[in-house]
Order: structure tokens, then sequence, then C-alpha cells
């Protein structure tokens, strides 16, 4: 009870900071929602989407899971790429990783931690597609570095892949997919240079942010 009745009381205080700034605020938001970004980004509490890039709500549309996977047959996520791109009509959507994820780092030290370790699979898979690069690396932490940026690298090349951003480029829409990581350390983004828009090839572009990394990581 004790917990609940602090968080009420910061919620009251939270909203009060906002409507003494702008009193319509909230009920200007409550008619509709105009976001302007899908934020694909990791659930670790020291990742709030919002707060990061300095966003209110109604700002960005976001859906968090551990370590920012996109899986096809994924059908929470792929439904709000759906969402966001056919009924809201964002077109940016960014995957946001982190240094530091800790899904990354038990997939690569393949540490069993229960369910989890099926999600974790499919960055076991990443690590695997790419283990020549991770060979010259001189110690965990470099390693998970370099595994961090590869999973953001690798999910935009799945949202690239789902029906909802094909469909839509076909349609010409001028949608972007680009994948961010976030420094857990610095509170800093940096861009990881996947950044694939209406007219690319994916390809190309996944091999040069696959380049990028390596020069970035010494591997
Ligand atoms: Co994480």
């Amino acid at each position: 009870m004790t917990v609940q009745r602090d968080l009420f009381a910061s919620n009251r205080a939270w909203a009060k900071t906002i409507t003494t700034n702008d009193p319509d605020f909230f009920q200007k938001l409550s008619r509709q929602q105009r976001p302007e970004y899908l934020w694909i980004g990791c659930a670790d509490s020291r990742v709030p989407a919002n707060e990061i890039v300095g966003l209110l709500p109604g700002e960005l549309f976001v859906h968090r899971n551990v370590a920012n996977v996109v899986v096809h047959t994924d059908l929470n996520c792929l439904s709000v790429i759906q969402y966001a791109v056919e009924v809201l009509g964002i077109d940016q959507i960014i995957v946001t990783g982190h240094y530091g994820c800790g899904g990354v780092i038990a997939a690569l030290e393949q540490r069993p931690l229960g369910l989890i370790d099926n999600w974790l699979r499919h960055i076991q898979d990443i690590h695997r597609r790419h283990e020549p690069l991770f060979v010259p690396l001189p110690d965990g932490a470099a390693r998970a570095n370099l595994l961090c940026e590869l999973n953001v690298i690798e999910q935009v090349a799945n949202v690239c892949q789902t029906t909802m951003v094909r469909d839509a480029w076909e349609r010409g829409r001028p949608l972007t997919v680009r994948g961010w990581i976030y420094g857990l350390a610095d509170g800093l983004l940096q861009d990881l240079a996947m950044q694939v828009t209406r007219g690319d090839d994916p390809n190309v572009i996944y091999r040069q942010a696959v380049a990028a990394a390596q020069l970035r990581n010494g591997c």
C-alpha cells in the first residue's frame, strides 16, 4: 500500500507540472494521438523511451521487450508495427538497443535464466551468424558491445522484411527504419548507420552497417 500511495502522489505531481505549463494538455491528448515515431526498444528500466529523446506523451508510439527483438512470428510486435504504420500513419521507425543489455549478455554467455532462454535464442542466432567477428575481441565486455550493436542492425533488417513495411514501400510511402544504440553510462544515443528508406537496398545498407560496427569495435 505504501508503494502505491507514493506512486499516486508522484503521478499527481507529474500531471500538475504538465497542466501548469499547458492547462488543456491532457484534454487535447485524450481526443487523439498523432505520434511521429514508432520506438522499438528494450524493456530495461534504464532505457525509458520518451525521456531519452525528450518527447512528451502523445509524441512517441512505443513497443518494448527484452533486448528489442523483432521476430516475424511475434504477433504483439507485428501488431504494433501494423497499427503504427497503417492506422497512425507513422513513417519513422526507430529500433533502439543499448550497451550493457542484460538480455544480450545472457545470450552471449549462454547463461540459463528459464523461459526467457527461448526468447534469447534469437540473439544467439545473431552471434552465431557473425561468429568470426567476435574472435579477435579481447574480453566479454567488448564482445557484448559488438553483439548489442549487431542485434540492433539485425532487428532493423527484420522490421524492413515485415509485410507492413514492404507494403508501405510498395505503395510509395516514405517510411524510414533506423537503428540507434543508447549508452547507459553517458545517456547518449548513437546512430548505427543502419537507416533504410523507400528505394534503398536493405541488404547493401545492412552490409555497410555491419562493416561500420566491425571498424568501431576493432574486429
Ligand atoms: Co536491454
